[in-house]
Formats: structure tokens, C-alpha cells, sequence
């Protein structure tokens, strides 16, 4: 009997691509979303990569009802919560806005995971470590004051998540993701930012074709081999793939612990720099770029040891800056035909 996972969120980057690897995996899927932060590009890609179309459902999870209806109408063996706002900046302008739908959504879907006897996986990332005191850091490194509505959003949700399992003997995983980047090998899936990108790949990607006039690097005074942060830059099919191999772990009862938390990274920290110069040269193309002041909030480098993944998921990032930065590029290419 096939299994069942529900993907909130599964319209957006990571959702659209976990959607492919889950169904590749043999896993029935469910896509929840309510379009706030995309348009159905993704889920349009994702139906074609598969070749058939899958269930959608526009769910808004801050809404009660429609939650309690969702799981109502489909046996949901997993569910994976991508559904959330996720933009730093943001988040530091509108803090009621990201605590309200970030964290009502998840009470509410984990409210009918308890009901229900489904198991979840969160997606949890790398600034829960704000600037780590050692670098690389493990799932045992102590996670920092957030220093974001956003950051501290994904702090309290793992909270959640724990106290459930402890409590209703619930089972759960917490992904903390490094910087996913890159798109889907067929170039049909991708990352949608809305507006001026936040991220330093797209932004990239929106100069190399002129959308862009210039990429700004935010400093390049840090005390890093030359000067630009450090982070651990992980491919976004390489990331989807850990979600099929926690959802496995939890569905075939092979957790040591009822409550588990992973790195997923590659466990390579890269520059600023070095990611620019790399898609210079496997591209071909000339970036326009400056030298601008830091940012606020970045931190110096944080990179995962993924070691613990590796060795209880079985999962470990295989694909190469290289292979990932060429995703990225097709992708936006592909994004230009369309919009011609
Ligand atoms: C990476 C590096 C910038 C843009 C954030 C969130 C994290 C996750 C991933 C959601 C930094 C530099 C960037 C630009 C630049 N998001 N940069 N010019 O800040 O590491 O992580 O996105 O889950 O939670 O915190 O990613 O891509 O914004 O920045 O120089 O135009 O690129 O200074 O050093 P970040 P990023």
C-alpha cells in the first residue's frame, strides 16, 4: 500500500522540488498551498517532470477549518510543513505578520498530525545557529538567539514539534537546511523569488541576465580567506532527496529517537567570491558586481558536519557547486523564454 505524504507549502522552491523525489521514491503526494508567496510555475513543472497531474489543494493553514478539512479528506501517513514566510528582512519589518502565519500554521497542522496519527517533518533551517561559536556545526551545537521574527519562527516551530512528540507520542524530524540553491536537472522547477531577490543565487542569476543592473557583495572585510562570507551552499536536489530518506525513516519505524533533528548540508563552507567566480567560469559568463558595504545580520560563516545525516539517513549532497550554479542558470534562462 502506497503511503501518503502531505507537502504544505508544495507549490514554493523546496516544496515543488521534495514533490518530484518523494513521488520518484514510489510515495503518494498531496500539494497544499495557498499561493501567497508563488504562482503555479512550480506546480506545473512538477506535473510535467512526473508526467501526470497530482492533488492540489489551496489550503491557507492559518485557517482552521480548512486544515481540519484537508486531513478529513486524505489518509496523511507524513506531512512536511514548508508553509511560511521565509524572508529575513521582512520579517524584521513585519514581526506579527511572519510570528501569526508562521506559527498558527504549524499549531494547526500539527494539531491534526496528533488527531490523525500522521508523522511530520519540519523544515528547519541553519540560522537556528545565528554565528555559530565553532564552524562546522552539529545538531548538538547550541542554537543562538534568533536574530530575526524568521529565525525565531523556526526556533519555537521545532519547540512545537518536540513538545508534541513528547507529549502525544507523535513522531518527528526537524531538517535544518543550509543555503538551498540551484534548480531541478530539467530546468522545469526552480526558485521564484518575488521582487528583488534576497539571496545571493538568484540575485546572480537576475544580473547574468540583465534583470539585474549589478550584484552588490555585502563586504568583503570579513576575517575569511578573501574577505566574503562563508556558508554552505546545498544543491536543491540534493536537499530534496534528505526528505525522502527522513520521511522513509519515520514511515518504516526506524527512528533511534521519537523526536530527531539533521544538518543537511554539504559540509563545504564556500565565499561569496568563490560561488561569483564559479559561475563566471562554468557558465561563461562576465558578472557586473561591486564591492558593497556588509549587511546587517549576515553572519561570518556557518557551514554544517553532515555526518549525522550520513550516517541515520543514508543521505549525504552529491551534486558539485558546478553541476548546481549551471541549474541555476538554465533555470533562469528558461524563466526568460517564458516571459517573452
Ligand atoms: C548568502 C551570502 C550575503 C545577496 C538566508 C536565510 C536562511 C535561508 C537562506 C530561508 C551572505 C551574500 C547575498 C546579495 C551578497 N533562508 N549576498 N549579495 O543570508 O546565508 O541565509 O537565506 O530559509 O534562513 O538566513 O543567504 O543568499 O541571503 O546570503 O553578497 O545580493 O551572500 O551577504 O554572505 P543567507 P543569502
Amino acid at each position: 500500500m502506497k503511503k501518503t505524504v502531505l507537502v504544505s507549502g508544495g507549490a514554493g522552491f523546496i516544496g515543488s522540488h521534495v514533490t518530484v523525489e518523494l513521488c520518484q521514491a514510489g510515495y503518494d503526494v498531496v500539494i497544499a498551498d495557498n499561493m501567497s508567496n508563488c504562482d503555479e510555475t512550480n506546480y506545473k513543472g512538477v506535473c510535467a517532470i512526473l508526467g501526470r497531474q497530482l492533488p492540489f489543494e489551496k489550503v491557507d493553514f492559518c485557517d482552521v477549518a480548512a486544515t481540519k478539512a484537508l486531513f478529513a479528506k486524505y489518509h496523511i501517513d507524513a506531512l512536511i510543513h514548508f508553509a511560511a514566510f521565509k524572508a529575513v528582512g521582512e520579517s524584521v519589518e513585519q514581526p506579527l505578520m511572519y510570528y501569526k502565519n508562521n506559527l498558527d500554521s504549524f499549531l494547526n497542522v500539527l494539531e491534526e498530525a496528533r488527531i490523525h496519527g500522521a508523522n511530520v517533518l519540519f523544515s528547519s533551517s541553519a540560522t537556528v545557529y545565528g554565528e555559530p561559536d565553532q564552524t562546522p556545526v552539529t545538531e548538538t551545537s547550541p542554537r543562538k538567539p534568533a536574530t530575526s521574527p524568521y529565525g525565531n519562527t523556526k526556533q519555537i516551530c521545532e519547540d512545537f514539534l518536540r513538545d508534541c512528540v513528547q507529549a502525544y507520542g507523535m513522531h518527528g524530524i526537524a531538517l535544518r537546511y543550509f543555503n538551498p540553491i540551484g534548480a531541478h536537472p530539467s530546468a522545469l522547477i526552480g526558485e521564484l523569488p518575488r521582487g528583488i531577490p534576497n539571496n545571493l543565487v538568484p540575485f546572480i542569476t537576475q544580473t547574468a541576465i540583465g534583470k539585474r543592473e549589478c550584484l552588490n557583495i555585502f563586504g568583503d572585510d570579513y576575517p575569511t580567506p578573501d574577505g566574503t562570507c562563508l556558508r554552505d551552499y546545498i544543491d536543491i536536489t540534493d536537499l530534496a532527496k534528505a526528505h525522502v530518506c527522513a520521511v522513509t525513516r519515520m514511515l518504516e519505524g526506524k527512528m533511534d529517537e521519537p523526536y530527531e533533528i539533521f544538518n543537511v548540508g554539504t559540509g563545504r563552507p564556500v565565499s561569496v567570491l568563490e560561488l561569483v567566480n564559479s559561475f563566471e567560469r562554468v557558465n561563461g559568463i562576465k558578472l557586473n558586481y561591486r564591492i558593497a558595504p556588509r549587511r546587517p545580520g549576515d553572519v561570518t560563516a556557518v557551514w554544517a558536519d553532515p555526518t549525522l545525516a550520513r550516517k541515520k539517513l543514508g543521505w549525504k549532497a552529491v551534486r558539485s557547486v558546478d553541476e548546481t550554479l549551471a541549474s541555476a542558470w538554465a533555470w533562469e534562462k528558461r524563466l526568460a523564454e517564458a516571459a517573452k
